[in-house]
């Protein structure tokens, strides 16, 4: 409840405290006569809001020995009835205070997620490897991951963000058109095994395949594989917040940065999707998959129906800025989201950490390129077909040394029909029977967002990578020893 393993990351308690914080500042204050508990809490659970006042330094959250944690949950239960009483009494009906009201639930839905990966990478810091809790039963048992079919979308102009009807943060609109050209979209994540297949062609390795910078943060973090990934005595495994379980190949692959996102889109010949192609693709899809509610708290396969949401966050290739015609909010609720549309990622459909209510088509998650502590995963996408494929498809057929300037195969895949959208098929993983299920139960759900972060070498060091075998770990020093170009 108290640690905090790196800058990024915050202590349960703080989250806890924070988001009591929140509604104390931005709701409870409206009633005439409130006091907060304690004038001086204030300070330790500001996190970025300049205009709501002084903050205590991010870093340092886990110095907070005070407040309690019982004195923490004391506070938070005393807020709730206070709320409780504020949304039963006449300002209870007014329109704005309601908007507040449904902000600081939204609010506190990004922390519940924050909470868990926060507590992951905790828990990842100690030797002992401690489970959050026990993996659950698997109630779909065991089924194949389908292979890759490639869903075309047609050029058009469409409409992005959020148009009104139910919640959505302001970074979500206006809604506005956008002319897309024709692309095809994966029809399921990149799983763990072909994630293998990329490591085991020397992926980290080669500078054709990476924006420079991802390079060398790379090497310099001596990344060889997702974060809380480790390879011992020949097996692959990662660590969860079920504690350390083997690398599930048909699974998502989750606890990449965008680099190695990218990196791996550039090693398939395909790339990753903008944020709107992807929000174009998920407009007319049910917003179904494996969330928190399902009690596995990390990917699962995504077996045949691979819905857009749910599972790992998509990197998109969209950096985060401002849609045409936005304006931060007044006031210090305009310090939400507006201020961070600069130097971070935009990334879409949520994850198995996510509330599935906190979910829609519209909503724009973000996060630096080198953070990886999220689940962040990889979905993607390429251009039209050119008379060759420019995916190389499975592990199978992905030889275990490709020269880096092979050119990529001519045959065509064939293409079929599906449901009345082109889809174009090319060869399936065979992930092993035991290692696969089939994917998490539906579920409607409806939006989600964003929260604190910071992102500093230190942190990026210190999160790791997965222990190589020796003889990669010579490669990557030759490999190292190479970096010294000017
Ligand atoms: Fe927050």
């Amino acid at each position: 409840m108290v640690v905090q393993s790196m800058p990024d990351a915050s202590p349960v308690k703080w989250h806890l405290a924070h988001t009591t914080w929140f509604f104390e500042t931005f709701l409870l204050a409206r009633v005439p006569g409130f006091r907060p508990r304690d004038e001086r809490w204030g300070h330790l659970f500001n996190s970025y809001y300049v205009a709501a006042g002084s903050r205590h330094a991010r870093p340092e959250r886990g110095l907070l020995t005070r407040p309690t944690v019982k004195e923490v949950l004391d506070w938070r239960s005393a807020v709730d009835d206070q709320l409780q009483a504020l949304l039963a009494s006449p300002l209870g009906r007014d329109p704005e205070t309601l908007a507040v009201a449904e902000l600081g639930l939204q609010h506190e839905q990004q922390h519940q997620e924050l909470i868990l990966t926060d507590l992951q990478h905790a828990l990842s810091r100690n030797p002992l490897e401690v489970a959050y809790r026990p993996i659950p039963p698997d109630p779909d048992g065991p089924t194949g991951t389908p292979p890759i079919r490639w869903v075309d979308h047609p050029g058009s102009r469409v409409r992005i963000g959020h148009a009104g009807g139910g919640f959505a943060f302001d970074n979500e609109g206006p809604a506005h058109d956008v002319l897309l050209g024709p692309y095809a979209l994966a029809s399921r994540p990149v799983t763990a095994g072909e994630y293998l297949a990329f490591i085991d062609d020397r992926g980290y390795e080669r500078p054709e395949l990476w924006l420079w910078e991802g390079f060398q943060l790379a090497h310099a973090a001596g990344w060889r594989a997702p974060l809380y990934w480790d390879h011992r005595d020949g097996k692959w495994t990662r660590f969860t917040l079920h504690g350390r379980i083997p690398v599930d190949p048909g699974a998502p692959v989750a606890h990449v940065s965008y680099y190695e996102a990218d990196a791996y889109a550039r090693w398939t010949g395909a790339r990753l999707p903008t944020e709107m192609e992807w929000e174009a693709a998920a407009a007319s899809t049910p917003v179904r998959g494996q969330f928190v509610e399902d009690g596995w708290l990390v990917p699962r396969a995504a077996g045949p129906s691979a819905p857009l949401f749910g599972g790992a966050w998509a990197w998109t290739s969209s950096a985060y800025v401002a849609y045409p015609g936005y304006r931060p909010p007044s006031g210090a609720l305009g310090e939400y989201n507006g201020k961070f549309m600069v130097n971070q990622w935009v990334l879409r459909g949520g994850s198995c950490l996510s509330p599935a209510s906190h979910l829609r088509a519209t909503y724009r998650n973000f996060w630096h390129p080198q953070d990886r502590f999220q689940v962040t995963g990889i979905r993607l996408a390429r251009d039209p077909h050119e008379g060759r494929p420019t995916w190389r498809g499975t592990m199978e057929s992905i030889p275990a040394r490709r020269p880096a300037d092979q050119a990529a195969p001519t045959a065509s895949p064939a293409t079929v029909r599906d449901g009345g959208s082109t889809s174009v098929d090319v060869p399936g993983v065979a992930t092993s029977a035991a290692a696969t299920r089939r994917p998490a139960s539906t579920r409607p759900a409806t939006s989600r967002g964003r929260a604190t972060r910071s992102s500093r070498a230190s942190s990026r060091a210190r999160a790791g990578s997965g222990r190589m075998p020796s003889r990669r770990r010579s490669r990557a020093r030759r490999s190292r020893r190479q970096l010294t170009i000017p």
